[in-house]
């Protein structure tokens, strides 16, 4: 199915979908209903069952849901069913925290090299992978078939930086730079920023306490 015909909403759930039901497979679960996979993912049953009815066929009525068959069919929809070859561009304190996680690899997100501009940190490795410098990246790009670049500069180099990895034959970036970049309508960006997760966070903290002297 055509992913621009299913909700940005419900995409964005699927991750959620993907690792719950990763757990069931090692847990041994081979199928479920909507009913318990709404009970351990606190959502609705309905919510459940309208999610997964965009896809199509996935489940089957007193039967509920095939696992492995549900988890294999979302990752192909994730696009998890095929490597991704990523760079990571700043390799300080961020840069060098994704490249130490090694979960991403298990997902298909293979991290092929980290860049820098500080002459420093030229030819140091985090976990095997080899930090080079920026005038080596266009090459770098071509030759090892890279997929996405991962920005954890600052924010006042990102835009450029950007706009090098599009002319470079970037599609996809992974931005935790705070900025919102300017890219041709071919090429995707994902923004993360954790500080906006704190402050949802600090908000639910501060609805509780609200409500909680309300009480008193
Ligand atoms: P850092 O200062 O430890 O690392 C930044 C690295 O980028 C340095 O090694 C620096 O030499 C390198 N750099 C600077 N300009 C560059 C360029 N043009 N090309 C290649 N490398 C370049 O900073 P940290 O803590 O790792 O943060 C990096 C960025 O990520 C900052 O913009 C920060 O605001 C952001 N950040 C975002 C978060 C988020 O949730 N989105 C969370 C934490 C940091």
């Amino acid at each position: 199915m055509d992913s621009k015909e299913i909700s940005q909403a419900v995409i964005k759930r699927l991750p959620r979908y993907h690792r719950y039901l990763g757990e069931l497979i090692e847990k041994g679960i081979e199928r479920i209903s909507s009913n318990e996979l709404s009970t351990r993912m606190r959502v609705t049953a309905s919510q459940i069952r309208q999610d997964l009815n965009n896809f199509g066929g996935f489940g089957q009525q007193g039967y509920g849901y095939n696992v492995k068959f549900l988890y294999s069919e979302m990752g192909k929809i994730l696009g998890l069913d095929r490597q991704h070859n990523m760079i990571i561009i700043g390799s300080g304190n961020l840069g060098q925290a994704l490249a130490n996680y090694v979960a991403f690899e298990k997902k298909g997100f293979i991290i092929k090299g980290l860049f820098d501009i500080n002459p420093r940190l030229e030819g140091l490795s985090v976990r095997g992978i080899q930090i080079m410098m920026i005038e080596e990246l266009e090459d770098f790009i071509k030759e090892n078939n890279i997929e996405i670049a991962t920005l954890t500069i600052p924010k006042d180099k990102a835009g450029d930086m950007a706009d090098m990895l599009v002319k470079y034959g970037i599609k996809a970036i992974w931005n935790f730079a705070h900025v919102d970049l300017q890219v041709p309508d071919d090429v995707v960006v994902e923004n993360v920023h954790l500080s906006d997760s704190l402050m949802t966070l600090s908000y639910k903290l501060s609805c509780y306490e609200i409500e909680n002297q309300k009480k008193m």
